[in-house]
């Protein structure tokens, strides 16, 4: 081989060889990043007293988190939206009280004020607003009593389930119903009041089961 072209190999592989070294290292960094951002949407925390749940008409929370990148630093990042349903309902688990500043009373079990029967409880009921066909954001509209999705027409239930084509009109895009998260009440034991605790997660889009988003 030509002692020019042998140079010319030389130099392109030494060229590649450092690119590698530095490119490698700057992709996993923003590989980590990213997951490290999109770990953060997993969060639980407490969204609404209970005293100010109305019971019967669905209530949209925000849920905020820590949000980062390589760059800056977000503390209250809004990172998604929920749906909560306070309803009536019965059940004689009343979970017992922890000595924690805020204990858990019951999942989604509620005891009611006033001088009902204590086995008598509110159920309340948590759905993510991430519509499951392609991720925009599901409103409720109180005369139909139904979650509707403004993009493609995607209508759920009160309590998150699918609409039918039939009943619908038109085919309802949603592969599943609204995503049903883990929800909570607990005693703030200084101030003594109830407050509704969500755990927040993001869930595949356009899968026919619930599946936790990596
Ligand atoms: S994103 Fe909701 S129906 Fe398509």
């Amino acid at each position: 081989m030509h002692r020019r072209s042998v140079l010319k190999l030389t130099s392109a592989a030494l060229g590649a060889a450092c690119a590698a070294a530095i490119g490698i290292p700057g992709v996993n960094y923003v590989v980590a990043t990213v997951r490290r951002n999109r770990s953060k949407a997993e969060t639980v925390q407490s969204v609404i007293r209970l005293k100010d749940l109305p019971v019967g008409r669905p209530v949209a929370v925000a849920i905020r988190a820590r949000a980062q990148d390589a760059w800056t630093v977000a503390p209250q990042q809004v990172v998604g939206h929920v749906w909560l349903l306070r309803r009536p309902g019965k059940s004689p688990a009343v979970g017992p009280k922890e000595a924690d500043s805020k204990a858990a009373v019951s999942p989604a079990k509620v005891p009611t004020a006033g001088d009902v029967p204590p086995e008598d409880v509110d159920i309340v009921e948590a759905f993510s607003a991430t519509c499951p066909h392609l991720g925009c954001n599901v409103v409720y509209q109180q005369d139909k009593q139904q979650f509707l999705c403004p993009c493609h027409g995607g209508a759920f239930d009160r309590h998150g389930r699918m609409v039918t084509g039939t009943a619908l009109g038109h085919e309802n895009p949603a592969p599943r119903g609204l995503d049903k998260l883990a929800c909570s009440v607990v005693l703030d034991a200084i101030s003594g009041e109830k407050w509704v605790e969500v755990r927040y997660q993001r869930f595949q889009q356009g899968a026919t089961r619930q599946i936790v988003e990596e």
